[in-house]
C-alpha cells in the first residue's frame, strides 16, 4: 500500500500487488518529488475500517465504513457506505489511546481490524461530524459543546457585558 501524504478521499492511495509495481510506483512518485507512505496491506479488513470519535478520553460515537464493492477503499466520496458500530474494548483503548499520544481531546481516529488486532490507521485533529451523525444518529456536536463548555474555563461569556 502506498500512499501520497498529500492525498485525501482516497486518492492517491495506492494497493500495489507485486514488489515490481511497487517498485515502479515508489520511483515514479519519487520522480514527481511526493511525500509518500509505504504500508503493510491489511487484505482482512475487507474494504472497511472504523470512525471513532474521540472527546475527552472516551469514545462517544462509532462508524464502519465499508467501501463499495470491489474497492478496498471505504472512504463515503468513493461510494463507501457507513453504520453504527460496536468497537471491542481493545478497539476502544486503541482509539483513546491514539488521541491521547497525539495530545488530542478531541480526535477521530481511524481503526483497521487486522488479523493481529486493530491497527491505526490515521487520527484526524479536526474531525468531520456531518457523516457519522447520519450513521450514528447520535449528537456529536452536542458533545462536543457540552466538552468544551465543563473543559475550557474562562470562556468569553464572563467578559462580554451584556
Ligand atoms: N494499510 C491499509 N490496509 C488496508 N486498507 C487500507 C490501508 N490504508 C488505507 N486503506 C483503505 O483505504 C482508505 C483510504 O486510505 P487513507 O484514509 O489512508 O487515505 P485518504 O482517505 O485518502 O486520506 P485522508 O483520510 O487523510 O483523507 C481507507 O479508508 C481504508 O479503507
Ligand atoms: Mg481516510
Amino acid at each position: 500500500m502506498i500512499k501520497l501524504l498529500e492525498g485525501t478521499q482516497g486518492i492517491g492511495v495506492v494497493l500495489t500487488e507485486t514488489q515490481q509495481a511497487a517498485t515502479s510506483v515508489i520511483e515514479a512518485f519519487r520522480g514527481l518529488n511526493a511525500n509518500i507512505l509505504v504500508q503493510e496491506f491489511v487484505a482482512e479488513a475487507k474494504g472497511a475500517d472504523l470512525r471513532c470519535f474521540v472527546i475527552g478520553g472516551k469514545v462517544i460515537a462509532a462508524m464502519k465504513r465499508q467501501g463499495a464493492p470491489g474497492e478496498f477503499r471505504s472512504n463515503l466520496h468513493r461510494g463507501g457506505n457507513a453504520v453504527q458500530v460496536k468497537l471491542s474494548p481493545d478497539e476502544r483503548s486503541t482509539a483513546v489511546e491514539a488521541a491521547k499520544a497525539m495530545g488530542l481531546r478531541i480526535a477521530g481516529v481511524d481503526l483497521l481490524r487486522s488479523a493481529h488486532g486493530p491497527v491505526v490507521m490515521e487520527v484526524n485533529s479536526s474531525p468531520g461530524i456531518e457523516g457519522i451523525e447520519k450513521a450514528t444518529k447520535l449528537d456529536v456536536a452536542r458533545k462536543m459543546i457540552e466538552f468544551l463548555e465543563k473543559n475550557v474555563g474562562g470562556t468569553n461569556r464572563d467578559r462580554i457585558k451584556y
